[in-house]
């Protein structure tokens, strides 16, 4: 099974200068209760901003770079993206997919639900998650905070 979990805002912005465009506190708690001891997948650029891996989650990280190293026990080095989603599909164990956009956009196609927190308004952005038909999901759950919405998708079978 493969999830996604993003916060995005109106405009679908989500990054700006290799960080996210707000600082919402809420929202990083959301996102390590959601992923905390599960399989998270991300692209190079989002791990390099991280500086180290997030504790008490599997870390596959997608570089096309072959010589790319990072001596970790926990995270593994992914170069074929689209076979590591095909597979990870069949299984029973969930993989959250982090981001950026990069991988967002490659992941979509394959994921069974999203976990999105719609942060209110627009910002200042040079990063954005795509276009997404709300149409083949059916929304799980909403919850309204201060800032922001956290909707959980299923997608429709
Ligand atoms: N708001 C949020 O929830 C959220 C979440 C995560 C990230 N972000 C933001 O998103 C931005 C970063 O996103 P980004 O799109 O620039 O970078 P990214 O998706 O984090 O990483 C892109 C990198 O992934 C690797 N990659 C991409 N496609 C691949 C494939 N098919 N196979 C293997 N490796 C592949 C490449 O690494 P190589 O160049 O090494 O080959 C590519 O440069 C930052 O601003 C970050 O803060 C926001």
């Amino acid at each position: 099974m493969i999830s996604l979990i993003v916060a995005h805002d109106e405009k679908r912005a989500i990054g700006k200068d290799g960080w996210m465009p707000w600082n919402l506190p809420q929202d990083l708690a959301h996102f390590k209760r959601v992923t905390l001891n599960h399989a998270i997948l991300m692209g190079k650029v989002t791990f390099e901003a991280m500086k180290k891996p997030l504790p008490k989650r599997h870390t596959y990280v997608a570089t096309r770079n072959s010589d790319y190293v990072y001596a970790h026990e926990a995270v593994t080095i992914v170069h074929d993206l689209d076979s590591f989603l095909k597979q990870w599909k069949d299984k029973e164990e969930c993989l959250y997919v982090c981001g950026g956009a990069n991988i967002y956009e490659q992941a979509l196609p394959y994921v069974d639900e999203m976990w999105i927190s719609l942060v209110y308004g627009e910002h200042e952005a040079d990063t954005f998650f795509p276009a997404y038909n709300q149409e083949d999901f059916i929304v799980v759950s909403k919850e309204e905070l201060q800032d922001f919405m956290i909707i959980h998708y299923r997608r429709k079978k």
